[in-house]
């Protein structure tokens, strides 16, 4: 039998395949042509414009960072270094309540909006001029986007300490409708906080009936992560329910000492419900949380450094109870001080992290912050720290099982089709690791460090990132809800 050589873009020689769907890796070359995988086998007959040696490493799906606050970033520093340097192709923005888009401010943006930016980073009244946006920035990585229930709520109400009226819920809807119009996976909410809390679930529920007929989905940053978590967690499970939607609990976690070694309680809730409606979760792999800086956690029952304050930015990296010390003041008056700021909370155990991450239903998320200027480690090092803290020296869970947390799973969750798996006439998103070097570098104290260990990246089938260098290629772009992704996220739930 002849054979006529074959012709690639990129062949990928000698790998061990890691396909994302959790199964066993196995060795194969891989080639690239025109953005898409297009034969996985044995090679050798192959030729191609660029020659890769895997010599033995790991070749994987790219890394899916299904939770992300990188809404503003991708279009301000589109080369999106925390992301791409860890192995990285594809985030989804717009979580917990608040997203870019549609926007429409008023005044200062609030809280947690704060988050994605100052005022001038709102531009986008409309998700199509968001979606522009994008595309136009040339981000390294892929964008996927959910519409945030409280940017909406900034839209439509003069005030956000209360419910919102029939009326104000209909021009919500109607802003939500023309984001799924447009390719929006759907609506996130953050109900824990301040401009979220006073909407009953009603008003949530009534907010989500457009997602079904869209296939998309619906994500939380339940309204409690603390002693009230199970009936934070039927709340998402209800309005799932009404919608007849998909849900996902964002950075699923039992916060606060009162709360630690819960988390069995809480999966068996979680497995519950999935036997009645498609249910999962994301966490990030820390025991320690961060967001903006919320009074009502500042008890004095647990540490919480600040990040960042407005009026004190010379306090960040000290903990609240030092810099009350320091100012003869209780914790709570040094709180009040500091506002606005930014913290991180020693908030979890590790025992409860590690039986969250390992579950099944768990996808990666990182949920870094990039706006912050110390920011949480969990923004650079989330998915190398999976890889090579959990998965290998940890032994918490098999390497195949970790990448097709951050792969095979989260695209079909979200609806991005052909993605998230090393599969013939996939989006060729890529990334060549070693596992026994794998390793985040981000630490709280020197937060924003590459990874160790991610050896070459490719977006749409782009060289990107390679030996721990930018290509200065830069070829993602916004990626709307797959047409097939509704009966693929029931399957995958
Ligand atoms: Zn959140
Ligand atoms: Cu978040």
């Amino acid at each position: 039998m002849h054979s006529h050589p074959e012709a690639a873009d990129t062949l990928i020689v000698g790998a061990q395949l890691y396909d994302g769907t959790g199964a066993p890796p196995v060795e194969r070359d891989v080639a690239v042509r025109d953005g898409r995988i297009v034969a996985i086998g044995n090679l050798s007959n192959w030729l191609a414009e660029e020659v890769i040696e895997a010599e033995g490493r790991a070749l994987a799906p790219g890394f899916i960072d299904v939770h992300t606050h990188d809404d503003t970033h991708v279009i301000r520093s589109p080369q999106m270094l925390p992301k791409i340097t860890q192995g990285v192709t594809t985030v989804i923005v717009g979580n917990c309540g608040i997203s870019a888009s549609p926007v429409a401010l008023k005044g200062d943006p609030p809280d947690p909006m704060n988050l994605l930016g100052e005022r001038d980073a709102f531009q986008y009244p409309t998700f199509a001029e968001y979606v522009k946006a994008v595309n136009a920035a040339r981000p390294a990585v892929n964008v996927g986007a959910l519409i945030g229930h409280t940017a909406l709520r900034s839209n439509q109400m003069d005030r956000l300490d209360r419910a919102a009226t029939p009326q104000e819920i209909d021009g919500m809807r109607t802003q939500l409708e023309e984001a799924l119009a447009n390719g929006a996976l759907g609506l996130s909410s953050g109900l824990a906080y301040g401009s979220a809390f006073a909407a009953p679930t009603e008003e949530v529920m009534a907010l989500a009936e457009p997602l079904a007929a869209a296939g998309a989905l619906y994500t939380t940053h339940m309204r409690t992560e603390f002693d009230a978590i199970l009936d934070a967690m039927d709340e998402a499970y209800r309005v799932g329910r009404h919608a007849h939607v998909p849900v996902v609990i964002s950075h699923l976690k039992c916060a606060g000492p009162s709360n630690w070694g819960r988390s069995e309680e809480v999966l068996k809730s979680l497995e519950g419900a999935r036997r009645m409606q498609p249910i999962g979760c994301d966490c990030y792999p820390y025991n320690r949380s961060s967001s903006t800086l919320d009074l009502k956690q500042v008890t004095g029952d647990i540490d919480i450094t600040i990040t960042w304050s407005e009026p004190h930015p010379e306090m960040a990296g000290k903990l609240v109870k030092e810099i009350a010390a320091e100012w003869g003041v209780t914790q709570q008056e040094a709180g009040k001080r500091l506002q606005p700021a930014g913290a991180v909370y020693h908030n979890m155990s590790e025992e409860d992290v590690r039986r969250i991450l390992s579950h099944p239903a768990t996808m990666v998320g990182s949920d870094g912050l990039p706006n912050d200027p110390l920011p949480h480690p969990r923004l650079w090092g989330a998915f190398p720290r999976v890889l090579g803290h959990y998965a290998r020296d940890a032994a918490l869970l098999p390497l195949e099982e970790a990448v097709r947390k951050m792969t095979s799973l989260s695209a079909r969750r979200f609806g991005l089709a052909q993605r998230g798996e090393v599969h013939i006439g996939y989006h060729a998103d890529l990334v060549l690791f070693s596992p026994d070097k794998v390793l985040d570098a981000a630490t709280f104290e020197k937060p924003q460090q590459a990874a160790h260990g991610i050896d070459a990246v490719w977006v749409n089938g782009v060289l990107s990132y390679r030996d721990g260098e930018v290509t200065g290629e830069r070829a993602g772009h916004f990626v709307a809800r797959g047409a097939a992704s509704k009966g693929d996220a029931h399957g995958a739930f």
